[in-house]
């Protein structure tokens, strides 16, 4: 039967063994279904009750002290293969740092950002609306009669008969007339939608939208805060052109050009005094107030800015492109 002797085998063939599958197969031998412990145990029935009783504490005793050298064996060998891992892996304190790769603001709305910052400062209040609209706001109340060609434009993104992707920020002039009374000053940006793609355009583009509504607002006060916005953007030697237009929901209405590198005249805003009619549509006294509206195309200015060929880099977001920006700090994000 067992004896001591058992215990000090064990301890004598467990410290040959140097990997866990070997100690596996040696732990089998003893504590496995068909080991020695079981054997041992299967061997009582031959004994009578009382030996049987004292037989199986004395073995039961023997199979924890076996099961625990076992286990710190393991624990053993675990730690030496560890250790060996560590040895093997030395670090390389000489190596360069990880860089932190920052991201940056994206050009558009870095122009957003340097719009915003003039305009704030002149007491426009920036505000957002909708980009999915219905004709109401996109077209009736601006003036926008049912047979003007832009209507049926195939240009449109149509989700049924009423409802469209904006195709211009005009809508908020109509959204933020119909709720608060004038004076009015606001500004917004967004996305609008034109089916449309080429290097000059895509099917989504920002547009700016800035609306002044009071008291004899007339067509002097209009070029004057365009001219000075040029002005602020480019620089005081850019030319600018004023051409006269045509938009329905302002009259008279103009557009601005200013010259490029190539001594090429670019458009690059609509804008006008508030159509009366609009004005009656969103119940404003056209007697007591007048107002102008402009509306400047993002990218087009952020071609101009940065001198870009083709507008489809602004969405590509090919990280090349994208990171030589990285150099362009927070700097109008305080407004
Ligand atoms: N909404 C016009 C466009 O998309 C621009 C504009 C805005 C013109 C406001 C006049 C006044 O071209």
């Amino acid at each position: 039967m067992l004896s001591n002797n058992i215990i000090s085998i064990i301890e004598k063939n467990i410290n040959l063994i140097t990997n866990l599958h070997d100690l596996n197969l040696l732990k089998n031998q003893y504590l496995g279904k068909n080991g020695y412990i079981s054997k041992q145990f299967k061997k009582l029935k031959n004994h009578n009750l009382e030996d049987k009783i004292k037989k199986s504490i004395i073995l039961h005793k023997y199979k924890k002290i076996i099961t625990k050298i076992f286990i710190e064996y393991k624990k053993k060998l675990e730690n030496i293969d560890i250790n060996q891992k560590l040895t093997k892996q030395s670090i390389d304190i000489t190596l360069p740092g990880r860089i932190n790769r920052l991201g940056s603001i994206h050009p558009i709305n870095n122009i957003i950002n340097k719009i915003k910052y003039f305009f704030i400062k002149l007491g426009f209040q920036h505000i957002c609306g909708p980009e999915i609209e219905n004709n109401y706001y996109n077209f009736d109340a601006l003036n926008i009669e049912s047979y003007h060609s832009i209507r049926t434009q195939k240009d449109t993104f149509w989700i049924n008969n009423d409802i469209l992707l904006r195709t211009q920020t005009s809508n908020i002039q109509i959204r933020i007339m119909n709720m608060i009374p004038p004076p009015i000053r606001i500004l917004t940006f967004g996305k609008v939608y034109r089916h449309d793609y080429d290097n000059t355009h895509t099917p989504m583009f920002h547009q700016m939208e800035g609306l002044y509504i009071n008291n004899n607002v007339n067509f002097t006060d209009l070029k004057n805060i365009l001219l000075n916005f040029v002005q602020y953007f480019f620089n005081k030697k850019i030319k600018v052109r004023f051409r006269p237009s045509y938009f329905p929901f302002t009259e008279p209405s103009l557009e601005v050009d200013i010259m490029n590198n190539k001594n090429k005249w670019i458009e690059i805003l609509g804008a006008g005094l508030v159509h009366p009619n609009v004005l009656k549509n969103v119940n404003i006294d056209a007697n007591t107030y007048t107002g102008y509206a402009f509306g400047i195309g993002i990218e087009r200015l952020t071609m101009l800015y940065y001198n870009l060929q083709d507008i489809r880099v602004l969405f590509e977001n090919d990280i090349r492109f994208l990171q030589q920006f990285n150099y362009i700090t927070y700097k109008y994000d305080k407004v």
